[in-house]
């Protein structure tokens, strides 16, 4: 409990751009240890270095499939989606919901505050 409230106190609140719509408030340094047990085995987070999946360096605020040099499932080339907040704490809850065919293989993360976490650790690579 004293964990929380200290991590509370210390949170960034992410506001999805335009809408207003306030998303629970996620800590960048817990969100970086959880992209490093669950995310680094297929993202860099360098520019420009895709691994099995593609580089997550900018992901906040860029479209969907626009790496230069990623190969992409044709679902995900397509999806037409820009990454910010709201629609990487829909993907990442449930990838292949949000994008059927997509060929990551990762289930979801379901636990509210660590996709909050993440988010706000994804968007501090610039
Ligand atoms: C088993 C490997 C694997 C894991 C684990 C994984 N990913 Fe992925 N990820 C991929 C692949 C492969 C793609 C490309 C999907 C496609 O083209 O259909 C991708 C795509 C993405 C995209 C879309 C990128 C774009 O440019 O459109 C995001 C965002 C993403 N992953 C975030 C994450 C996060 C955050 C985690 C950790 C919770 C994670 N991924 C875990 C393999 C993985």
């Amino acid at each position: 409990m004293p964990g929380f409230l200290l991590r509370a106190a210390f949170t960034v609140t992410l506001l999805t751009a335009g809408s207003g719509t306030a998303f629970a408030a996620g800590d960048p340094a817990a969100g970086k240890s959880v992209f490093q047990s669950t995310c680094s085995i297929c993202h860099s987070v360098q520019p420009g270095q895709n691994k099995i999946g593609p580089t997550l360096s900018g992901v906040v605020g860029r479209k969907t499939g626009s790496v230069a040099g990623y190969t992409y499932s044709p679902q995900n080339q397509a999806a037409n989606l820009t990454w910010d907040a709201a629609t990487l704490d829909k993907y990442l809850e449930a990838p292949r919901a949000m994008i059927p065919g997509t060929k990551m293989t990762y289930g979801g993360l379901k636990d509210a505050q660590k996709r909050a976490d993440l988010i706000a650790y994804l968007a501090t690579l610039k």
